[in-house]
């Protein structure tokens, strides 16, 4: 199926993906980025998608993810008005960038909250509504920092590592019912990165470091996270699927930018 779609400052592009007709979805973070291209495509594609953000942005329900109860109350409410549901997209995140002895408590607690419990918060409302529903796919949003861990984003790196571990012990835990992926973007254009994309001189030095030639777009997510939830990865489960152009490979060139983002 093919279907038009535009997002996150994408611009309208053209994209093929699976028929998701019959697919009932929960999108977290989808008031921004990543997760409103998502939630365009997946609508693009058939499915049905519920929204679930902070800021009452545009999306269907308001929730903190690092709520445990709050992401319940919605996800019980999306099932309501879903009808049930087959899937969903833990993507919800924050991030900073400095050396690692100077994030207060505070700091560190925060990002590990929104991008790990908030997650964990997620897959356990999840997985007694799939169950219901007789089973579904979940995607977890993880990152490249997650796999090659980066300079001055010590406790993102560590969350999104997590982020992996934890959707690879779901995966046993709930197959073969329910598959459990995640995904982990390289640099991608969407607000939380606007400070390195739209810097002329640090996104040429990421367009070098980079195989693909350039940072990516949160189509070029959203489409692998609609193939994660369809019956085409119907065989797959305890993934994690990098979306970096190549970044993740060694290069002097993305080091160098997140070492002066640091300070
Ligand atoms: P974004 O800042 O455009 O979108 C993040 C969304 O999450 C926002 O709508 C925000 O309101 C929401 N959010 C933040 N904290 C929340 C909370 N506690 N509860 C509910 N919603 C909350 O950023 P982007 O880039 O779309 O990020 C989406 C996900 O992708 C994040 O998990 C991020 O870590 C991940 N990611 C992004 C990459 C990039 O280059 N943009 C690369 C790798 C991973």
């Amino acid at each position: 199926m093919t279907a038009s779609s535009a997002g996150g400052g994408d611009g309208a592009r053209r994209l093929s993906g699976p028929d998701l007709a019959g697919h009932r979805v929960i999108i977290t973070g989808a008031a921004s980025g990543i997760g409103a291209a998502t939630a365009l495509l997946l609508r693009d594609l058939g499915a049905e998608v519920v929204t679930v953000d902070r800021v009452a942005d545009g999306v269907d329900l308001e929730a903190d993810v690092t709520d445990p109860e709050a992401v319940r109350r919605a996800f019980d409410e999306a099932a309501v008005r879903l009808g049930g549901i087959t899937g969903v997209f833990n993507n919800a995140g924050v991030g900073n960038l400095k050396p690692l002895h100077t994030y207060s408590d505070t700091e560190f607690d925060r990002i590990v909250r929104v991008n790990l419990h908030g997650t964990f918060h997620g897959i356990r409302a999840a997985v007694p509504l799939l169950e219901a529903g007789g089973g579904g796919s979940i995607v977890n949003m993880a990152s490249m920092s997650g796999v090659r861990p980066t300079r001055n984003e010590g406790p993102y790196s560590a969350a999104k590592a997590a982020v992996i571990a934890l959707s690879q012990s779901a995966a046993l835990e709930y197959g073969p019912t329910i598959r459990v992926n995640c995904v982990s973007p390289g640099f991608i254009r969407t607000p939380l990165t606007m400070m390195v994309a739209d810097d002329p001189s640090m996104e040429a030095e990421l367009r070098a470091g980079t195989p693909a030639g350039r940072i990516g777009r949160p189509t070029e997510v959203a489409s692998v996270v609609a193939f994660l939830l369809s019956d085409a990865a119907s065989y797959i489960t305890g993934q994690n699927l990098v979306i970096d152009g190549g970044a993740s490979l060694p290069s002097k060139q993305t080091d160098d930018v997140l070492r002066r983002l640091g300070g």
